[in-house]
C-alpha cells in the first residue's frame, strides 16, 4: 500500500496485521478512513514518542476489533472508535515532520498558550477528536462511537463534561487503549506522558 505522507514509525503497522485472519474484515469497515488524506496525515504526528499516532490508532481499532468478534460485541463499533479516537488537531509532540503540514497542526508549539490543569492535552484532546471526526467523518458516527471517543481517558474523563463511558464500545476502547499503551504506562513518567500532563515532544520550538 502506497500513502502520500511518509510514516515516522519504523514497522508499517497494516503489513504487521495483514497476515491476521481477521484482516480483511476489519479493513473492509476501516478502508476508507485509512486512505483519507486528512486521516493520513497522522503517519506525521507523534505519539508516545516513538510511534505515530497513525499506528497507535490501527492498534487500538484493530484490537478493538478483534475483542468485540471473540466477545460478541459490535465489531464496526469498535473498529471506528479505535480509529477515531486520538484524532485530534493540534499535535501534543512536535516533530520536523509536521512541518510538511498546515501550521494548524502545529498551532500548540508556534502560539503556545498557558493552560489550566483541565484545558491540558489529556482531558482536551478527546473532545478535540470527536468535533474533528464530525468534521471529516460524520456519516461513519453514531452516539456510542462517540461516547467512546469522549470518555477514552477514562478515570480523567470524569473531569470532563462528557463524565463516564455509558456502553460496552466505550469500555471495549479505554481499556485496549490503556492495554496496548502498557510498555508507555508501566513507570510514573509514562503514566504522566500517557496521561498528556508530561510533553517530551517540544525540541522545535
Ligand atoms: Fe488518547
Ligand atoms: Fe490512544
Amino acid at each position: 500500500m502506497k500513502y502520500k505522507y511518509k510514516c515516522i514509525d519504523e514497522k508499517e503497522i497494516l503489513d504487521i496485521y495483514k497476515s491476521d485472519p481477521d484482516f480483511n474484515s476489519w479493513y473492509k469497515i476501516v478502508r476508507k478512513i485509512l486512505h483519507s488524506n486528512e486521516f493520513q496525515k497522522r503517519r506525521l504526528f507523534k505519539h508516545h514518542e516513538f510511534e505515530s499516532v497513525w499506528h497507535h490508532s490501527i492498534v487500538v481499532s484493530f484490537n478493538a476489533y478483534k475483542y468485540a468478534k471473540k466477545n460478541s460485541l459490535n465489531e464496526y463499533n469498535c473498529a471506528i472508535a479505535g480509529l477515531l479516537h486520538d484524532f485530534y488537531t493540534r499535535a501534543w509532540q512536535d516533530s520536523y515532520e509536521l512541518s510538511e503540514l498546515d501550521d494548524k497542526y502545529r498551532i500548540k508549539f508556534i502560539k503556545p498558550t498557558k493552560e489550566k490543569v483541565f484545558e491540558k492535552h489529556a482531558f482536551s484532546h478527546p473532545i478535540e477528536a470527536l468535533q474533528n471526526s464530525r468534521t471529516y467523518f460524520k456519516k461513519y458516527l453514531n452516539k456510542d462511537i462517540e461516547n467512546a471517543i469522549v470518555t477514552h481517558m477514562f478515570p480523567l474523563s470524569i473531569f470532563t463534561k462528557y463524565k463516564l463511558p455509558n456502553n460496552k464500545t466505550s469500555f471495549v476502547i479505554t481499556y485496549i487503549d490503556k492495554k496496548v499503551s502498557m510498555n508507555v504506562i508501566s513507570s510514573v513518567k509514562g503514566i504522566l506522558k500517557y496521561a498528556g500532563i508530561l510533553n517530551v515532544g517540544k525540541e522545535l520550538n
